[in-house]
């Protein structure tokens, strides 16, 4: 059937600010409990992507960094508000349960790195975004996992 034929959607970027503007043509599409699940290794451009949501999302820019060391930065989208996670040091999904996401996933936008370490606690209606090093630029797979981001995918 059509409505379930499409798998991913590929981009190639070949400098931070390419990759922080996909983030801001990414951003207007985004509303209230969608979950993000951004994918790849230390220095991928994971933040570089999110940075350029936020300051879509908030009209902030330099503001945005990394939470890193707070495991999430809660900002002001004026709908909504948008959680960006950094689950890097946690240990797995007993210390993920601490944070409290369950509120997020029903009424904020969640922007989550590392989301590895959720495990079962990982929710199957998101988007997947998944950055790879490639030579001198970075390679962005959208991979909707839900019948309902398939389908908005499908209607830009
Ligand atoms: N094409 C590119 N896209 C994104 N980042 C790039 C690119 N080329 C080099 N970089 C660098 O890679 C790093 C990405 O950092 P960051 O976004 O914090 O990664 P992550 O959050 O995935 O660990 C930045 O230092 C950035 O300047
Ligand atoms: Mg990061």
């Amino acid at each position: 059937m059509y409505r379930s034929m499409i798998k991913s959607l590929e981009f190639t970027v070949s400098s931070p600010e390419e990759l922080m503007r996909l983030g801001t043509q990414i951003a207007p599409m985004l509303r209230a409990a969608d979950v993000l699940f951004l994918i790849g290794d230390l220095g991928a451009g994971k933040t570089t992507l999110a940075k350029g949501i936020l300051s879509a999302l908030t009209g902030k820019t330099d503001e945005v960094t990394s939470p890193t060391y707070n495991l999430v930065h809660i900002w002001d989208g004026g709908a909504f508000e948008i959680w960006h996670a950094d689950l890097y040091r946690l240990d797995g999904p007993a210390e993920v349960a601490q944070l409290g996401f369950d509120e997020a996933f029903e009424r904020c936008l969640t922007l989550i790195e590392w989301p590895d370490r959720m495990g079962d606690l990982a929710p199957d209606d998101r988007l997947d975004i998944k950055i790879e090093k490639t030579l001198g630029a970075r390679k962005v797979t959208l991979r909707p996992m839900s019948q309902a981001w398939k389908d908005r995918l499908h209607a830009p």
